[in-house]
């Protein structure tokens, strides 16, 4: 038998077949339209752009493997986390998604922290509201859009929009859940206080599960559409965190993962909900049963370098760029790179702090801008571990995953500005993977932590340089330093 796992990322739908062994047999990737950003720090896609590569990557992943839908014993999903689509009496989608990394809506976050209260906000979530999440968008969409909200009668997450496409079911789970700033993270149940502080309508939001739980099955139309067989199970999956910490066997203490992809996140486990209390981090539901996690995010992480690639090195590929990074020394003849090019969570929480390079002269050329980059959000991701161990949680090394890990030049900068081993697991592939685990998890080849055991393997593990070490130590001390003296200065631009 095989397993399908799905992975509804920004920039596309990647679908793996994995064997009993938990081996890869094939992956298939489709490509989305880019966000639609009419705004600065506004981003949107369309959830039926999403449906339509699903079902490419699906039918194209059966035939890479050369695989019948059949043989697929389940399915799980994963994807991008906090976006907002809505539907109406009919199941159709009302508006475009506001997605993870929009920020529109700081109005209808302090709008709940006055009507529910801060500290409140936190009790009954375990986190602070933040613009990323679900709950002010929607709001933003009540305040904005009334006659839009009117017709608002479910609420999902972008790759439950896809379950429902698949299954016909409206339903979450509560890795995905946690981010929308409605769900009790300690119970695992949606928050009742919250909804009856904000007077929503309750019925709008889908059930919720455990993320190994079959959630619903393949309807004939999703079958016709996709290869897969009517019947087959879709397990919850889980937000692409959640599953990337999976597909990277973080389901215990001392090991944390780093993912690189649009966005970038240092994500540790936890056997008990923690926090920091200045919420720096999220504390979420992780995919493993009555387990949690924390996470450090860096909103434009392989963002930075696209936006890069897109505006000054059209059709470059990422390899050339990188290699183009490496012909650069160390510190980027002192070039610092700001990844906060839709705002920042971890550490700053600010909606409208903006990115850029800081210490150009006349010397500095492509190069240096490129390795600037890969040195500042390295940096930031840097800030995500430091939270974390600030908070007790321990780390001892960190598994490298996403796009920007297939980099062995960016893998070493993280070994040497996080100071730590940096591994790679024999199955780099994250979010995709760690669906396809939950869904062997929910079809009877034992828990999650038991399925991760069984397939999760190192390749290998990357040692920070001394030198390299001392050197990022003191550029770190300078990229510290730039986000206080500039946060005033966004103000001012914001106005
Ligand atoms: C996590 C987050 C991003 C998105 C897009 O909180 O916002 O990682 O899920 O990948």
């Amino acid at each position: 038998m095989y397993w399908l796992g799905i992975d509804i990322g920004t920039g596309g739908s990647r679908a793996l077949v994995v064997n009993e062994q938990g081996s890869v047999v094939a992956g298939f990737t489709a490509p989305h339209e880019e966000m639609k950003m009419e705004r600065p720090l506004w981003a949107e896609q369309h959830p039926q752009d999403w449906w339509g590569a699903a079902q490419k990557a699906i039918a194209g992943v059966l035939t890479q493997a050369g695989v019948k839908g059949e043989e697929i014993a389940a399915v799980g999903l994963s994807g991008q986390m906090h976006g907002l689509v809505i539907l109406d009496e009919g199941d159709n989608v009302i508006r475009p998604a506001l997605i993870w990394c929009d920020q529109r809506s700081q109005p209808q976050v302090d709008s709940i922290n006055q009507t529910v209260g801060k500290a409140n906000v936190v009790a009954h979530t375990a986190n602070p509201m933040l613009t990323g999440f679900t709950l002010p968008k929607l709001l933003w969409v009540r305040d904005n859009e009334p006659a839009n909200f009117e017709k608002v009668r479910k609420v999902l997450l972008p790759k439950d929009y896809v379950r429902f496409m698949l299954t016909g079911v409206h339903s979450t789970e509560v890795s995905d859940a946690s981010g929308t700033g409605l769900l009790d993270v300690v119970t695992r149940r949606w928050s009742k206080p919250m909804i009856e502080r904000l007077k929503l309508d309750a019925s709008i939001l889908p059930e919720v599960n455990e993320s190994a739980d079959v959630a619903g099955t393949v309807t004939a139309a999703a079958a016709k559409a996709t290869g897969l067989k009517e019947g087959t199970p879709v397990v919850g999956g889980a937000g692409d965190q959640a599953a990337s910490g999976v597909g990277n066997g973080i389901v215990r203490p001392g090991v944390a993962s780093c993912t690189i992809g649009t966005s970038g996140v240092v994500f540790a486990y936890l056997d008990r909900p923690q926090y920091d209390p200045a919420g720096r981090v999220h504390t979420f539901c992780h995919a493993v049963r009555g387990k949690w996690h924390v996470m450090g995010v860096t909103q434009g992480a392989g963002l930075s370098l696209q936006w890069f690639r897109n505006h000054f090195a059209p059709g470059a590929d990422y390899d050339s760029l990188m290699a183009e990074a490496q012909t650069a020394p160390v510190l980027s003849h002192g070039l610092y790179w700001l990844p906060y090019l839709m705002g920042e969570r971890t550490p700053h929480l600010d909606a409208i702090a903006r990115g850029g390079w800081i210490g150009l002269t006349a010397k500095h050329g492509r190069a240096e801008m490129v390795r600037a980059i890969v040195e500042g959000v390295s940096y930031s991701l840097r800030d995500c571990l430091g939270v974390i161990e600030s908070m007790g949680v321990e780390v001892k090394s960190v598994r490298a995953s996403g796009g920007g890990a297939n980099s062995l030049f960016w893998r070493q900068m993280l070994a040497d500005i996080m100071t730590r081993g940096i591994s790679t697991l024999e199955n780099k592939e994250g979010s995709a993977y760690g669906a396809a685990l939950l869904a062997m998890a929910g079809s009877g080849q034992g828990t999650v932590e038991e399925v991760c055991d069984r397939v999760v393997r190192e390749a290998d593990c990357l040692i920070p340089g001394v030198h390299e070490a001392a050197a990022y130590g003191r550029g770190y001390e300078v990229f510290t330093t730039l986000y206080p003296t500039l946060k005033p200065i966004y103000g001012l631009i914001h106005q």
